[in-house]
């Protein structure tokens, strides 16, 4: 698919008014998404596991405008006006107006709350972009009823992505794959999709625990982050490596071999890491707490071979994941040697979910 495919047709109806209800989970990237071109198309393809707890739900109530010439719309986080958010819905609703011309149509009154707490470190843009794009997709297929769902979700997807990039892999659940990627069939740059091949039973319902070491705000934005990639001295390795990566995943998903998952997912994390101390200008994002919990994670995984393994995102929160079948003692071992790592020793129980739901009215 390209670009152009999701233009819509003409609509020969517009509802007057409307409320339309979605909860998008957020995502936790095994292959990183870090650089990118113009118009949100990534620098290298990603992959993600698709989470269940975090999420973000989102109502949008619609209402039919006299005068088409604005964007107009009201944005409450948790009941309350959220005046900086703003900004962004704007630059989002630029982004995506070619697609959905009927956004200067109506007045938007926008519901939003995340599931983790706010300022936890976590980022809410995947989760809540995929959410929007959901509601806003639902309005649209009001008026273009025939839609299939697979378009449906290919264009929520391809929408969010051009909110927040990893937000285009917060649709789906289980696996999603984001980029095109020679040897992925069917991966492209504008949207994500099912990962399309075998997964061993090791990866189901897969765990990830995430440890809220540093509840601030981030120090560089993600925007700014893919920024530094341009010019970067290792970018263009950074990039190869990450398709390379994504074949060799391709095999340890298949077979299930735990111990080359581990090694690939925490040298993707380092990586990420890596290229931001190696830019200019330069960050450390880890907190002396992230090293420990990563070093404690290596002599436990050591000493008891159970398959644990951490990745990062841009900030100082470890994820730690590991399968269902080692599940007790990994928590065991959360709960004795790392939750004293934690801000206020707060983390969060998460796994692997199915994707984004609709939620009904009146069922809530
Ligand atoms: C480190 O999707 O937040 O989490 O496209 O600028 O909104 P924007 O960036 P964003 O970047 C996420 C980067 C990452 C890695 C990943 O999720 O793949």
């Amino acid at each position: 698919m390209i670009e152009k495919d999701f233009l819509p047709e003409p609509y020969n109806q517009f509802p007057e008014k409307g409320t339309v209800e979605w909860k998008a989970p957020s995502n936790i990237a095994l292959v990183k998404y870090w650089g990118k071109k113009k118009h949100q198309i990534p620098a290298n393809p990603s992959i993600s596991i698709t989470l269940d707890t975090c999420a973000t739900k989102t109502s949008l109530s619609y209402q039919k405008k006299t005068k088409g010439n604005q964007f107009a719309f009201d944005l409450y986080l948790d009941g309350e006006p959220k005046e900086d958010f703003k900004p962004k819905i704007t630059t989002f609703f630029e982004r995506i107006e070619t697609y959905l011309p009927f956004l200067k149509e109506y007045h938007f009154t926008i519901h939003t709350s995340n599931s983790f707490p706010h300022s936890s470190g976590i980022a809410s843009s995947a989760s809540g972009m995929a959410a929007l794009a959901l509601c806003l997709m639902d309005l649209e297929r009001t008026m273009l009823p025939q839609m299939e769902d697979s378009f449906f979700k290919r264009k929520a997807s391809f929408l969010a992505r051009l909110g927040s990039g990893s937000a285009g892999r917060s649709i789906d659940g289980g696996l999603v794959q984001w980029g095109h990627h020679e040897h992925i069939d069917g991966s492209t740059d504008l949207f994500g999709i099912p990962y399309p091949y075998e997964v061993h039973p090791h990866f189901n319902n897969f765990h990830d625990t995430i440890l809220l070491v540093h509840k601030g705000q981030k120090q560089v934005s993600s925007t700014v982050g893919h920024d530094l990639m341009h010019g970067h001295p290792y970018a263009e390795n950074r990039f190869a490596q990450a398709h390379t990566n994504l074949d060799r995943l391709r095999t340890v998903l298949a077979t299930g071999d735990l111990e080359e998952f581990i090694k690939l997912v925490e040298s993707e994390a380092l990586t990420l890491h890596a290229m931001m101390m190696t830019s200019m200008p330069y960050f450390i994002l880890m907190k002396p707490d992230t090293m420990e919990i990563i070093n404690k994670i290596w002599t436990f995984r050591k000493a008891t071979q159970t398959p644990i393994c951490f990745t990062l995102d841009a900030g100082a929160n470890v994820h730690v994941l590991y399968p269902e079948s080692v599940k007790e003692p990994a928590i065991q071992f959360i709960q004795n040697e790392l939750v004293e790592h934690c801000e206020n020793g707060h983390y969060i129980c998460d796994r692997m979910g199915d994707g984004a739901k609709k939620i009904i009215q009146g069922n809530r």
